[in-house]
């Protein structure tokens, strides 16, 4: 070995330890960190999107970062809504930025909760006419009946035709709805049972996959009025409680890599969030079926657009883009951290190795945006995942946490460090990461030892 190779060495291992040493894992159940946590919760059920994390999991990042009344809360990855609705379950004021239309929606949807459970009901009556409007309507036909097909390609892979008339006709029916904010929850009614239930597809695996359901018996209106008498269910519980009055939360359908056109009226002292891992998860292609049938996407042109813009798996155009040249690192920082490993990668496979360089360079450009919006002492804490690709271990947490401790200091009270991550789960490779501007040290937990590697999930994760 030559002696610059030696050095090289040395000084990686020391950073190593360094890095470890800022290092702990306490064990905290899979139950208590995915959406499995969400599935039986009130609000948290009306609309389920699988890589969500855990109610528990935001109550116990709360808890350790300290949140005190009258801060606010920040989720840049709001998916699904857990943070900002469990948030206003415990009358903390919580903000989100969330890119994908649908997803916007199902946050702002699912905080409804001043809506009176009497009126929605109401609603029923009326919607189960319209869908009755479509008995012996064929598809051909529905031009005739003033609707159209979602303009998804290839309608009927996703949905059966009598189911697909029937869809049309309850999509309708909630359109004319007079009242916006009870139109909202019946949207999102439609929204939360539409997939699985009523599309083509299993959600299985965590990506969706067609199925055939020719033969299986489908009742469009009992699954559909029975998720609304769901969400008025929880309505009454809120009211019961008093939590449809406290804590402010709203959700911004923004790119949380680009705040600078973003005017918020607060500064945000705790951010609790968990961003896409680096797998090959789309939120684009996953939430297709919605956006759709929502009205919230028109085009392929869009939808691909969109799938380039987000953090995380693509398919389609976005995905060929990723295979074309090398993607170089946006840092020195993120050169020396991710460099070795995407090498490694794209000695088997060029397009994976362009998406992991891209994944860092955006999660850390999403670090450093929320600079200007976050307080001098705001605790940080994200979850991220680590995972396998073409047999290579991608230690998201280390390597995102050596990343951040090299970021240069613009301003030093106000650029994040990572000071801890402690291991979630030993087979779902979930890390909870905490970072603090730079001059502060947040009451992080204990420290322990380094993560374990897990085992490799294979396909899973890949
Ligand atoms: C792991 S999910 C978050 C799930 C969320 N914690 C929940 O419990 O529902 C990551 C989310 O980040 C969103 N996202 C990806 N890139 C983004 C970006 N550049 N700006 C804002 N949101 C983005 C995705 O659309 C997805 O909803």
């Amino acid at each position: 070995m030559n002696d610059q190779l030696a050095l090289e060495l040395k000084e990686a291992d020391a950073r190593e330890e360094g890095v470890a040493a800022l290092v702990s894992h306490d064990d905290i159940h899979v139950s208590k960190s995915t959406f499995l946590n969400g599935l039986a919760n009130h609000v948290h059920r009306w609309f389920r999107l699988t890589p969500s994390f855990g109610p528990e999991l935001v109550q116990e990042m709360m808890e350790r970062l300290g949140v005190r009344d009258g801060e606010t809360v920040l989720d840049p990855f709001a998916g699904a809504g857990t943070t900002l609705i469990e948030a206003k379950l415990e009358g903390r004021d919580a903000v989100g930025f969330e890119i994908n239309p649908l997803l916007h929606f199902v946050n702002e949807a699912s905080l409804e909760w001043a809506v009176d459970p009497k009126v929605l009901r109401h609603q029923l009556q009326r919607l189960e006419s319209e869908v009755g409007k479509s008995e012996g309507v064929a598809l051909d036909d529905l031009e005739a009946h003033g609707l159209t097909i979602p303009p998804i390609h290839n309608p009927t892979r996703w949905w059966r035709p009598d189911i697909l008339v029937q869809i049309l006709f309850l999509r309708r029916g909630i359109f004319a709805t007079e009242d916006p904010h009870v139109r909202r929850l019946l949207l999102l009614a439609l929204a939360g049972v539409l997939v699985p239930d009523l599309t083509n597809v299993t959600l299985g695996r965590l990506q969706l996959h067609f199925i055939d359901r020719t033969g299986h018996d489908i009742n469009v209106w009992a699954i559909f009025s029975a998720h609304v008498g769901r969400i008025a269910d929880d309505l009454e519980s809120l009211r019961e409680s008093g939590a449809h009055l406290r804590g402010y939360a709203r959700c911004y359908h923004q790119n949380s890599m680009d705040l600078s056109q973003l005017r918020l009226d607060r500064r945000v002292s705790a951010v609790v969030t968990s961003p896409p891992y680096p797998n090959r998860y789309s939120y684009v292609w996953n939430t297709r079926p919605h956006l759709y049938m929502l009205g919230l996407m028109q085009t392929a042109k869009e939808a691909s657009d969109l799938d380039k813009r987000t953090i995380g798996g693509t398919w389609g155009t976005a995905t060929s883009e990723l295979s074309k040249g090398v993607f170089e690192p946006a840092s020195p920082a993120i050169a020396a951290v991710v460099g070795p490993v995407v090498e490694e990668i794209r000695a088997q496979d060029n397009l994976m190795a362009n998406y992991v360089m891209h994944y860092f360079n955006r999660l850390t450009a999403q670090i450093a945006a929320m600079e200007p919006i976050v307080t001098d002492d705001a605790r940080i804490a994200y979850v991220v995942g680590n995972s396998w690709i073409k047999g290579v271990y991608i230690e998201t947490d280390v390597m995102l946490g050596e990343i951040v401790d090299r970021m240069p200091v613009a301003n030093s009270s106000s650029l994040p460090k990572m000071t801890t991550c402690s291991r979630i789960d030993s087979t779902v490779l979930l890390t909870l990461m905490f970072f603090t501007p730079k001059s502060r040290v947040c009451g992080a937990p204990e420290r322990g030892g380094r993560p374990r590697r897990a085992a490799p999930l294979g396909s899973a994760l890949e």
